[in-house]
Order: structure tokens, then C-alpha cells, then sequence
């Protein structure tokens, strides 16, 4: 077997990812231009700095190093962001894939894992989304995900290109070593921001409406853990290498939670006061966002280890934890 070229591979996802492969004898090298990610987390392997629309970069890479497939993780991710700079996004995201793809044809490397995202799905949101649910991206970022997955469907048409897209609902927790785990900046998610607050790094956390029709009107979003994720890439690597067919596949737990019950949860483990405002909703934000992963079970063998979201905020709050004695000024 060859080594595995992961883009974005100092980023959340991504580093806990290569963690897992190399955990499983695989070799692995890292590309990434460090704009969001850390160089700590790409410790485990081989590491370049450098961007996926670099082609001359790309072409190295794929010369000096035996690569038989690919796992792209690098993107700009934040929603609020991509609508203020969309170009930036179509850019990064969008000319990144298409140079990524570009040089992999050009090394004759066909096998491609991609991160998609649910943001690529439309309205209704009001039941268990499925892959072949309408897709309506509301955001230049999730537009940016179903170009890229248009792309590779187009590609796989045609060449020998392989690829398997996965439309990961919300990516949560954290290594249970931690070792590495979500350092986002500025943070946007959910269970980061409430242990942030846990830890008194801020004052309080604002609730973006309580007025959904849900049972405590908070919004509810479907969590699944960071290293389900990571075994979800190395199932779907197994997958095309026994003659899987090209697709978008859902990663998903099922089970939604709300804001509400997110933030109980995280009383309970931390032990600690979360002080909440109620904030007016977010343009954008739909009331409820759950997938359904029959066909990742189906396909991949896939069940996540991880379902209870009380086990993802535990082990997302030994990481925080952890990162915060590891800032914390010493006296
Ligand atoms: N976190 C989630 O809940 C979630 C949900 C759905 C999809 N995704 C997708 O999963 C992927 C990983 O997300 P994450 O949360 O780990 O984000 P992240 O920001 O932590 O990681 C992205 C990594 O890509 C790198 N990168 C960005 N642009 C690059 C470029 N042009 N060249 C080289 N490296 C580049 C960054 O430096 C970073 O290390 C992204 O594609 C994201 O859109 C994430």
C-alpha cells in the first residue's frame, strides 16, 4: 500500500484523522497552509506546508512520495465568513479541488475522500435528511461543497477517478487522548464555545433563538464525533478499494439535540455554571438539521462509537481542559 496524501491534515478533522491512520500502520503525509490549522497537530507524519492550489507544490509532492489516495479535508469553513467573502471561498474551495483533482490525473492517483458537508441540502429540514434529499445550498461556503461534489461526479464519469463524498452533519468532541482536538479561531461551534464558557474563557454564551418550534424552541443539530468521522474515511478508502461506486454518503448520528439540552448536558460534565443570553436567530439557520446514515451503514460498515452526546462533550471537555492549563499563565 502507498501513503495516503491528506490535505488539511492540521486542521480538526483532518489531525484526528491521520492520528487514526498511522494508529493503524498506514504512512502519511500532510499538506497543509496552516491559514486555520496548527502545526502541533500534524506531528504524527510527514509534514509539508504548503497550498492545494499550488500546482508546481502539488506535482513535487506527488513525484517524491508513493500516493495512492487522497483524503481533502483542506477548506475554508465558516458560513458567516464565506457570505462576506465569497470569492475568497470559491477560491480556496473550489480552485483548491479542481487543482488537487488536476494533479492527481496528472499522477494517475484516482482514489479520492472528500469532505462534504449537510449544508448542502435545502429545505424541508423537518425530517431525517438523506442523501438524495433536494440539495439547495444557502451559503457561499455550502455552495462551494456541492460545486466541488458536482465536480468529482463529473470527473468520475469519464476517467478512472474514484471518490467517495461525505456530508458530515455537525463535527464534535475530541480525542479521547487528547492529543489533538477542535482549536478553531475564531470558534464558531456549538459545544466548544458552551466549554469555553465552562472554563470562564467567556462571560456567557448567546442561545441564537428560543422561539423555533421545538420543544425548548432552540435549534437542534445532529452531532457526530470526530474520530467516528475518522473511521468513516478509512471505511470509505476500503470501500472504493473493493470496487465501491463513486457517491455521497451521510455521516450522521440520527439523534438531534438542542441548544438546551446540548448546554445540560454540559452542566452535568463539567460540574461548572454556563451562564446563556438569548440571542435573536441567525439568518440562515434552519430549526433542525438530523441525518439519516442508513446508507454509511450499509456501504461503509459504519456505526458510530461514539452516539451519546454526553460521551462527545466529555471528551471534548478533556481537550479544552487541557488546552487551557496549557495557556494558562503561569504564576
Ligand atoms: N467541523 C465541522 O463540523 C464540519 C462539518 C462539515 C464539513 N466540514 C468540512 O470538513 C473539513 C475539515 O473541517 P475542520 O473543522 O477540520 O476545519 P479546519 O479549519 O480545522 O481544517 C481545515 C484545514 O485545511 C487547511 N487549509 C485550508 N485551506 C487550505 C489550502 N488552500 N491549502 C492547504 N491547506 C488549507 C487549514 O489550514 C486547516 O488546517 C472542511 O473541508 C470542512 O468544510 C467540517
Amino acid at each position: 500500500m502507498g501513503k495516503i496524501l491528506v490535505t488539511g491534515g492540521a486542521g480538526y478533522i483532518g489531525a484526528h484523522t491521520v492520528k487514526r491512520l498511522v494508529s493503524q500502520g498506514r504512512e502519511v503525509v500532510v499538506l497543509d497552509n496552516l491559514s486555520t490549522g496548527h502545526r502541533d497537530f500534524a506531528r504524527f507524519c510527514d509534514f509539508v506546508q504548503g497550498d492545494v492550489r499550488d500546482p508546481v507544490l502539488l506535482d513535487s509532492v506527488f513525484s517524491s512520495e508513493p500516493i495512492d489516495a487522497v483524503i481533502h479535508f483542506a477548506a475554508a469553513s465558516q458560513v458567516g465568513e464565506s457570505v462576506r467573502n465569497p470569492l475568497y471561498y470559491y477560491n480556496n474551495n473550489v480552485s483548491g479541488a479542481i487543482c488537487l483533482v488536476s494533479a492527481m490525473a496528472r499522477h494517475m492517483v484516482d482514489t479520492l475522500i472528500f469532505s462534504s458537508s449537510c449544508a448542502v441540502y435545502g429545505p424541508p429540514f423537518d425530517c431525517l435528511l438523506t442523501e438524495v434529499h433536494p440539495t439547495a445550498p444557502l451559503s457561499p461556503y455550502a455552495a462551494t461543497k456541492a460545486m466541488i461534489e458536482r465536480i468529482l461526479a463529473d470527473m468520475a464519469r469519464v476517467t478512472p477517478f474514484q471518490y467517495v463524498a461525505l456530508r458530515y452533519f455537525n463535527a464534535a468532541g475530541a480525542d479521547p487522548d487528547a492529543e489533538v482536538g477542535e482549536r478553531h479561531r475564531p470558534e464558531t461551534h456549538l459545544i466548544p464555545l458552551v466549554l469555553q464558557t465552562a472554563l470562564g474563557q467567556r462571560d456567557h454564551l448567546d442561545i441564537f433563538g428560543d422561539d423555533y418550534p421545538t420543544e425548548d424552541g432552540t435549534a437542534i443539530r445532529d452531532y457526530v464525533h470526530v474520530l467516528d468521522l475518522a473511521d468513516a474515511h478509512i471505511a470509505a478508502l476500503a470501500y472504493l478499494r473493493g470496487g465501491g461506486a463513486s457517491r455521497a454518503i451521510n455521516l450522521g448520528n440520527g439523534q438531534g439535540h438542542s441548544v438546551r439540552q446540548v448546554i445540560d448536558a454540559a452542566r452535568k460534565i463539567t460540574g461548572r455554571d454556563i451562564p446563556v443570553r438569548t440571542a435573536p436567530r441567525r439568518e440562515g439557520d434552519s430549526t433542525r438539521l438530523v441525518g439519516d446514515a442508513t446508507l454509511a451503514r450499509e456501504l461503509l460498515g459504519w456505526r458510530p462509537r461514539y452516539a451519546d452526546i454526553g460521551e462527545i462533550i466529555a471528551t471534548a471537555w478533556a481537550w479544552h481542559s487541557k488546552e487551557a492549563a496549557r495557556s494558562a499563565p503561569v504564576l
